[in-house]
């Protein structure tokens, strides 16, 4: 038997048992979904973000839309839901509750304020009721009324302001929850963290158009006839959030501890996240895919990955990889390689003729008797597009040339 390993983790001074949150979202709209999450293995939830409910919310119907790609159901998920639509005092009676009965549990109350007064109220009102952490939502992608949601997450001098007024507001960390509908987020972040921010999480869904309907020509979801530009999230966007988690973890003038969201669906997306600098990572499109069950596999994964690297504390791995990742200046361009082909295995489909002749190196003769590809070495790009498209998993492989 193998040595427990250390899932725990600091994010913003708050303990958490495992990284592994809901994020702000459907799968943590009330108290009770939350509860059941926490007993299948999550350690802490960003819950819906609250608002106020001065105005009453009305979600569109439909609310999401599912993109998938060949067999990949929901590739993508696109979204028009708005804040939450419960009452302040419900929402607030489901934080109180979560802390009584799962004391260990992280509960990060999400806010969105549209006035310095509501940002500050829904702060006070938060923090009163228990919550642990505060994450202000600066993101929400479909926000139309100017000073919230993503407007607020693009406009730097709010950023500050809204992070201030909180902070005067409340004794508890507090985290700004960041759009990537922007070009750099590093700008943002120093704004929010000149308004006193402890964390930043990254990313809230990018704002897109999953699909259009060719026959009617409405883009999805069609809600009523209409469709609108608007949040898109899952496994399609993870690229995108690893990114700007990665280049806020590479800024030691910003320097505050990260939380990373986008399309993390098993234990290894969220080690990559964690590998790029996330101390947390957050869930929504995964959970909507499979169910809270999924954090299992994250668990045990995880404390496999770590028991075969011996690595005892989940905290080392943080940033492990941010040594490796360099401008593209950087690299070694004396190393070269090719394409190496394992023909014992080749199917004879001819796919990576086509792709090296249309968009490689023309490095590949075609056999059409045996239906076998015959490489030119000196004229191999390296490109690797033939291995992209080869029905036959670890046949074409990458060799560097000595
Ligand atoms: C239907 C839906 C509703 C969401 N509502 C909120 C919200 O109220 N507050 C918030 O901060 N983010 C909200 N998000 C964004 C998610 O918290 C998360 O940042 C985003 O979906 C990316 O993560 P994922 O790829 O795991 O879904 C919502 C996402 C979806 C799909």
């Amino acid at each position: 038997m193998t040595a427990a390993r250390d899932l725990s983790v600091d994010f913003c001074g708050v303990k958490f048992k495992n990284p592994f949150m809901l994020a702000s979202s459907p799968v943590s709209n009330t108290g009770e979904m939350v509860g059941r999450a926490f007993d299948a293995g999550w350690a802490g939830v960003a819950f819906k973000t609250i608002a106020t409910g001065d105005t009453k919310i009305i979600h569109p119907s439909p609310r999401m839309h599912g993109y998938n790609a060949g067999d990949k159901k929901l590739l993508g998920l696109q979204n028009v839901e708005q804040v939450s639509d419960r009452s302040l005092k419900d929402n607030l009676a489901d934080v109180t509750n979560l802390k009584k009965e799962w004391p260990e549990h992280v509960v990060m109350a999400s806010i969105m304020g549209f006035s310095n007064k509501e940002w500050s109220d829904l702060a006070k009102a938060c923090t009163d009721a228990g919550a642990d952490i505060l994450e202000l939502n600066f993101s929400c992608p479909h926000m139309t009324v100017e000073g919230s949601g993503y407007k607020v997450g693009q406009a730097n001098e709010l950023i500050t302001r809204f992070t201030e007024t909180v902070k005067k507001a409340t004794n508890i960390p507090v985290v700004a929850k960041m759009t990537p509908n922007i070009t750099d987020m590093n700008e943002p972040a120093m704004f929010a963290k000149k308004g006193g921010a402890d964390g930043i999480s990254a990313i809230n869904t990018i704002r897109g158009i999953s699909e259009v309907g060719i026959n009617d020509w409405i883009p999805r979801p069609n809600v009523g006839g209409k469709g609108a530009i608007s949040g898109y999230s899952g496994p399609a966007i993870k690229p995108v959030g690893l990114r700007f988690i990665a280049e806020m973890a590479q800024n030691k003038e910003l320097g505050l501890p990260l939380s990373g969201i986008g399309g993390i669906e098993t234990w290894v997306d969220a080690l990559e996240y964690i590998l790029v600098g996330a101390a947390t990572v957050q869930v929504t499109t995964g959970i909507i895919h499979y169910g809270y069950k999924i954090v299992e596999d994250m668990i045990e994964g995880l404390q496999d990955y770590m028991a075969d690297k011996n690595i005892k504390k989940v905290s080392d791995l943080i940033g492990k990889a941010l040594p490796n990742l360099c401008d593209t200046n950087k690299f070694d361009l004396k190393r070269q390689g090719l394409a190496e082909y394992d023909l014992t295995r080749c199917v004879g489909c001819g796919q990576c003729y086509t792709v090296c002749q249309d968009a490689g190196g023309q490095a590949l003769k075609w056999n059409s008797i045996d239906r076998r590809p015959d490489l030119d070495e000196d004229k191999c790009l390296s490109c690797m597009i033939c291995s992209f498209v080869c029905p036959v998993d670890g046949m074409i492989t990458y060799r560097e040339k000595r």
